[in-house]
């Protein structure tokens, strides 16, 4: 096997390996200053029609996680006043620590323009190649990586605490750090069963 065909498996291999890890899987060390930079642009290398850049980075670390929790925790007490008190408290604990299970935390932000030629809808799909660059970006690098939404983008009062204009929503918050143990993979689609060949009938 040539050198260029064994870097070729490697690479396949690495995002046939590929996993997210949710569930408090994710603790230190997480990418450090030069390392957070490289994935990120790396991320930002997602094909972008029209070269909009409908996309931008919010980055959560340090003591910055903690004090966004508990922003979060508040909105979340803010708008669910309604709720059974005791599934209140218990929602809004887990709220308040969200951001410090992984050393850092990157909320990309989706800003579409609405006046370009380019579809809405594919200014959104271009943030979702962010992320997936991102996680697949982390894997590459070593680390063990989340991709989730929740109350942090689908709450409009979530949302701007954290950082995001009015019009601009959430496409991802991504936990990035090192897997405390290698979780193991879930069902994966079968791949025949999702594909057709179009055949002009
Ligand atoms: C846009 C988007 C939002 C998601 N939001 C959540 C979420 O809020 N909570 C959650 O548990 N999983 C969420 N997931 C699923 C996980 O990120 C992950 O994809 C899933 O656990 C499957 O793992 P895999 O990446 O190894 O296939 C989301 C996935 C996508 C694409």
């Amino acid at each position: 096997m040539t050198i260029e065909a064994r870097a070729e498996e490697g690479l396949l291999a690495l995002l046939e390996s590929r996993r997210s890890a949710g569930g408090g899987l994710i603790g230190e060390p997480g990418p450090n200053e030069g390392q957070l930079r490289r994935l990120l642009t790396i991320a930002a290398r997602a094909p972008d029609h029209g070269v909009l850049e409908p996309w931008r980075f919010i980055v959560i670390e340090g003591d910055a996680r903690a004090q966004a929790s508990e922003k979060l925790a508040e909105c979340y007490l803010a708008e669910n006043a309604a709720m059974e008190p005791g599934k209140l408290q218990k929602f809004a604990a887990i709220m308040a620590r969200v951001f410090t299970s992984s050393p850092v935390v990157v909320i990309v932000v989706s800003r579409t323009d609405g006046t370009a030629k380019i579809p809405v809808f594919e200014q959104e799909l271009s943030a979702g190649a962010v992320c997936m660059n991102l996680l697949t970006a982390a894997h590459a690098m070593g680390f063990a990586a989340n991709w989730v939404t929740g109350f942090a983008a689908s709450s409009p009062r979530a949302r701007k605490v954290l950082g995001a204009a009015e019009d601009e929503k959430i496409a991802g918050v991504i936990f990035i750090g090192t897997a405390k143990e290698k979780p193991a993979d879930r069902k994966r689609p079968d791949v025949d069963a999702i594909t057709t060949r179009w055949r002009n009938l």
